[in-house]
């Protein structure tokens, strides 16, 4: 990767926020981490007098922060940027210039790569310098480097600010991303590579940060990591903590309705944090946990490092403390050298699990990841109809969970208007969608809701009398 010439202490004081003069377009995809940063990017271009736009027309600066996990990124990079050159080049008729920047795990992976293809690009930021970023850009405006795509030792998340008019802000839920980056491995995943080793902040800097989005309105937060039950951060008393921990203290803070956490290991669900589900009340009884596969031959050729009897125990155990949590997966079918016997495994332990929701994916050879190199892969119709009978058991699943809902009284979070006037919609203890009829006071606020029907990917339900008195 290339070394950015470029090295300003982090730490500058950010200006006074000045009135928005420029404008901003931020296209995000890939996982909550991602929008995290996107937001944080936001936040910290605001007192530097960018607001944001809908429109990529009417932007000074677009920022492209596109996902490399599965194939086809650099593709649709490639069409967007091709879009924006269009922009790009219609404004400068018009007298006005455009700034591209390239951020992300696409960024990190293949920066160069894309900058020879597309030398309208302006920029090309990893995940690790946005803190960097409005040095960067002015720098660049003056001629400077485009590429900064190193992994600095200082920790981004010290050097962005906190500012009242926060993107985050503007919602009920909010992320907050306490872990970075990934030293598991597994052998066919990009993120090791493309965010790094595992960094964790340290508890002050996220009770800080949790407290600001509190104050601003937040009701819900939503810690965020790759390997998020992997933090180990400095405690208050400057002794390394882990999650449960963290939590326990995030629960203390007034106004935090609700807490939630993703993505976890099944490695690093340590006792503590099995036991915070039984004893934390704000902490939601959810838990996305990935198992990519039920067959032990291709988890241990993935480097998951556990298998299926140990997921189910784990399982078991998460139940044994707290009755009704609700679960959810990531699954990869067709894994190099995955059979049919495989497969079945697969199905076998999303039958038993009984997922309320979960993700699943045709795998995808990642370039410089090992399974890619692997002789014995899928064929992509034998991927596409293990798949297709995958997500109809899961889906199954999902329909079963959510009707069991019904009769049920949940207290929903509120989060936004509804689909239809007069309604809001929010989200249940399990993650499920709710809507119900009731005043928008309610938004941000937590009811009591009786769950009259379940939906195809929602709940729709009735306010408890005393929600709206
Ligand atoms: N850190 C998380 C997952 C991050 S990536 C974990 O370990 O669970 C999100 C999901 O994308 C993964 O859980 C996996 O199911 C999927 N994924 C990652 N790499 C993939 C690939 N090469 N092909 C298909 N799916 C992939
Ligand atoms: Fe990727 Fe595995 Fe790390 Fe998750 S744990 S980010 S799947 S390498
Ligand atoms: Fe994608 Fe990077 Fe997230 S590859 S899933 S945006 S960590």
């Amino acid at each position: 990767m290339t070394e950015t010439a470029l090295r300003k202490p982090a730490r500058e004081a950010a200006p006074e926020p000045v009135a928005n003069t420029r404008r901003l377009h931020v296209m995000t995809w890939g996982c909550q981490m991602n929008e995290y940063d996107s937001a944080r990017m936001a936040d910290l271009l605001t007192p530097h007098g960018f607001g944001e736009t809908e429109r990529a027309a009417e932007a000074d600066l677009v920022i492209l922060n596109p996902c490399h996990i599965r194939e086809h990124a650099t593709e649709k990079v490639f069409s967007e940027l091709g879009r924006l050159r269009q922009i790009k080049e219609g404004r400068a008729a018009e007298g006005r210039s455009t700034l591209i920047a390239l951020a992300g795990c696409v960024a990190q992976a293949e920066g160069e790569e894309i900058l020879r293809r597309a030398p309208y690009v302006d920029l090309v930021i990893g995940p690790q310098a946005y803190h960097r970023l409005p040095e960067l850009i002015e720098a660049r405006r003056a001629g400077g480097p485009v590429i900064a795509t190193d992994f600095p030792a200082e920790s981004k998340f010290d050097a962005l600010p906190q500012n009242g008019k926060a993107r985050r802000a503007r919602r009920v839920s909010a992320f907050l991303t306490i872990q970075e980056g990934c030293d598991k491995f597994c052998t066919f995943c990009v993120v090791p590579y493309t965010r790094g080793a595992e960094v964790s902040r340290p508890a002050r800097s996220i009770l800080e940060e949790a407290k600001t989005l509190l104050a601003q309105g937040v009701r819900e937060i939503v810690l965020l990591g790759q390997n998020v039950n992997a933090w180990e951060g400095e405690g208050l008393n400057g002794r390394p903590w882990r999650l449960a921990r963290l939590i326990e203290e995030l629960a203390k803070l007034d106004g935090l309705l609700r807490l939630r956490y993703t993505t976890s290991h099944p490695r690093d669900m340590d006792e503590a944090l099995i036991a915070a589900h039984r004893d934390i009340p704000a902490l939601a009884p959810f838990l996305h946990l990935p198992v990519q596969s039920g067959s032990d031959r291709v988890l241990a050729a993935m480097n998951r490092r556990h298998r299926a009897a140990d997921y189910l125990r784990l399982i078991e155990r998460l139940r044994a403390a707290r009755p009704d949590l609700a679960l959810s997966s990531d699954f990869i079918v067709g894994f190099p050298g995955e059979t049919r016997a495989d497969f079945e495994a697969t199905l076998a332990l999303a039958r038993e699990v009984g997922f309320a929701q979960a993700y699943s994916f045709k795998y995808s050879a990642r370039p410089g990841t090992p399974a890619a190199e692997a002789s014995d892969q899928v064929p992509e119709a034998e991927k596409a109809a293990r798949l297709a009978e995958l997500q109809a058991l899961l889906a199954e699943s999902q329909r079963a969970f959510n009707q069991a809902s019904v009769g049920a009284r949940l207290p929903v979070l509120f989060t936004g208007p509804g689909r239809h006037p007069g309604q809001i919609a929010g989200r249940s203890p399990y993650q499920q969608a709710v809507h119900a009829e009731g005043p928008a006071a309610l938004i941000g606020e937590l009811a009591f809701v009786t769950i009259a029907a379940a939906e195809a990917h929602s709940l729709r339900g009735r306010l408890h009398p005393d929600a709206v008195s």
